[in-house]
């Protein structure tokens, strides 16, 4: 951060007396190329909006005071602020008549006589705090009326331009309407981000005329006001120009968002993440990854989540909000709101919803849905059950097509599956009900009442075979012949019919790895 130096008379050590500083943000723009409801700086950029990651990109200038412009969706605007930035002011710009009128406006809520303003438009996603930083820095360190951040760019078109004297000296910014063949010709461009003296800038304001071709208020034209009043102006030049990006249409921000996603991928793969596919892995800024994690391909990483060291996430895997702890495994799965628990594994094709939590080593396998509940230490439900409002204790096996049937129509109901137990396929949890430590369900039961400790609970109805009913009933068809021809062989081979087992099966629980 900028500071002023003093060194007291009396020899003691110079202390850091920063200027106060104010952020204004330039947000009343409709964006009618968005061809949106939601106004531009609203729309979403890898875990940000526009305008979230224009506030983040000024944050670490501490502003004492931060002015949002809003005008086109100004309820929407102030309510995402509200959000993300609540101490910011917002205030109305009603009628868009220019980006100087904008400024003059916000600096209406602005009490302090003096210090520093940062203009940014809403609209630069990509701008870097760093690069910030070192705009305000040249700008307070030099004491200039005005510096603004230029770069060089492969293509100027509809941006304004910064023209120089034979010295290199800013003498003005042109916008390209109003611009002269070779003014048009100069490549180096006005990215919309400002340091201005607050106190010379509000003069300035006030000076501004609308004899341009748009009959608004530039905020650049203070720019020749201040070079012909002799007030010292600056010019910083960027030194990547993809930061100074603007987002005009849907196509722009499509292009803003693979180049956001590879700088985020870029940053991970630096800190020793492996990302396999870096074209298909989607990182929101504010996600985070640990050291030697492996992201496969098509993984989207978005909002709160945390990939832990060592976890092995994708291919096909969006998680959202999720936590995941080091070495577990993700597999082609999708996750909101959920925990995976250290070296626990999930997918294919896992839904994990939120409040589900995985503990340690949990498994949670292939056509599986979790909500809201606790699959505790080692415990697995490797197939095809939907898990809902359940805890399930620690190494507890559920089998193959259990349902945690948590809804009566009305209310939901909570499952607890003890230690140890053993769950046997297609059975029906019916909530509330408790399968104790230890004890097993007999497969295709539908459980309404407690299962003690160690018991094994069954509900299914006992089995009778009727003999020869295929070969009555269904003559003639496939299995009629497969029936006839193995009652010729059975007779064959022991002189009698064959005999159906007696005993009754009653496991049932899937094979588990
Ligand atoms: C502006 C600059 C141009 C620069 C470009 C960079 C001026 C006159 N021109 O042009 O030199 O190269 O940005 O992108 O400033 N806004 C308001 N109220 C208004 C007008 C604009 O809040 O009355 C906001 C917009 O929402 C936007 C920003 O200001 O966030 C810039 O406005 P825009 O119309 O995009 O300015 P440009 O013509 O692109
Ligand atoms: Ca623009």
């Amino acid at each position: 951060m900028a500071a002023r130096l003093f060194a007291f008379p009396d020899g003691s050590p110079p202390v850091s007396q920063p200027h106060r500083r104010t952020v204004v943000v330039l947000a009343a723009g409709e964006g009618k190329r968005m061809k949106s409801a939601l106004p531009k700086v609203l729309h979403p950029l890898l875990g940000r909006t526009l305008l979230g990651h224009v506030l983040a990109a000024a944050g670490p200038l501490r502003a004492d005071r931060t002015v949002v412009v809003v005008g086109h969706g100004a309820e929407q605007v102030r309510a995402h602020l509200a959000e993300v930035a609540p101490d910011a002011t917002a205030v109305l710009q009603a009628e868009q008549l220019g980006t100087g009128h904008a400024v003059r406006i916000a600096l209406e809520a602005v009490p302090e006589a003096g210090g520093t303003v940062v203009v940014i438009n809403g609209d630069v996603p990509l701008l870097r705090a760093e690069t910030v930083d070192a705009l305000v820095t040249a700008h307070e360190g030099e004491g200039a009326a005005a510096t603004v951040l230029a770069a060089e760019v492969p293509d100027p078109t509809g941006l304004g331009r910064i023209v120089r004297d034979a010295a290199g000296r800013l003498e003005q910014i042109v916008e390209e309407r109003d611009a002269t063949p070779a003014q048009r010709a100069l490549r180096e461009i006005n990215a919309g981000i400002y340091a201005f003296d607050l106190a010379r800038l509000r003069a300035a304001l006030g000076k501004l005329s609308t004899d341009n071709d748009q009959g608004e208020e530039y905020l650049t034209d203070v720019f020749g006001l201040f070079v012909s009043a002799g007030e010292p102006v600056g010019v910083h030049v960027a030194a990547d120009h993809v930061e100074t990006l603007g987002c005009n249409d849907r196509v722009e921000l499509a292009g803003l968002r693979r180049l956001l996603r590879d700088r985020v991928n870029e940053a991970w793969m630096r800190t020793g993440v492996t990302i396999l596919d870096p074209a298909t892995t989607w990182i929101d800024v504010t996600a985070t990854v640990g050291r030697d994690a492996v992201l496969d391909q098509n993984t989207q990483l978005r909002g709160s989540t945390v990939v832990g060291a060592e976890a092995v996430v994708g291919p096909d895997v969006t998680l959202i909000d999720t936590v995941v702890g080091p070495a577990a495994t993700v597999l082609r799965s999708h996750a909101t709101g959920a925990e995976v628990g250290p070296g626990a594994s999930v997918g294919p094709y896992a839904y994990l919803r939120p409040a589900a939590r995985l503990a340690e080593k949990a498994k949670v396998g292939t056509f599986v849905e979790v909500k809201n509940s606790e699959v505790g230490p080692g415990a697995k439900v490797p197939h095809l059950s939907y898990v809902g409002d359940a805890t399930i204790g620690a190494k507890a096996n559920i089998g193959a097509a259990t349902i945690f049937v948590n809804y009566d129509g009305v209310n939901k109901h909570r499952t607890v599956v003890g230690d140890g137990a053993f769950v046997g396929c297609d059975t029906n949890l019916i909530a509330p009900v408790e399968v104790g430590a230890g004890a097993y369900v007999a497969a295709g039961s539908a459980l309404s009442q407690d299962v003690p400790p160690g018991a094994l609970g069954v509900t299914r109805a006992p089995q009778r075979n009727i003999e020869g009913w295929v070969l009555r009933n269904r003559p003639g068809t496939v299995s009629a012949r497969a029936a006839e021809q193995a009652r010729t062989a059975g007779e064959d081979a022991s002189g009698g019919p064959v005999s159906a087992s007696e005993g009754e099966a009653i496991h049932g629980g899937a094979e588990t790895v």
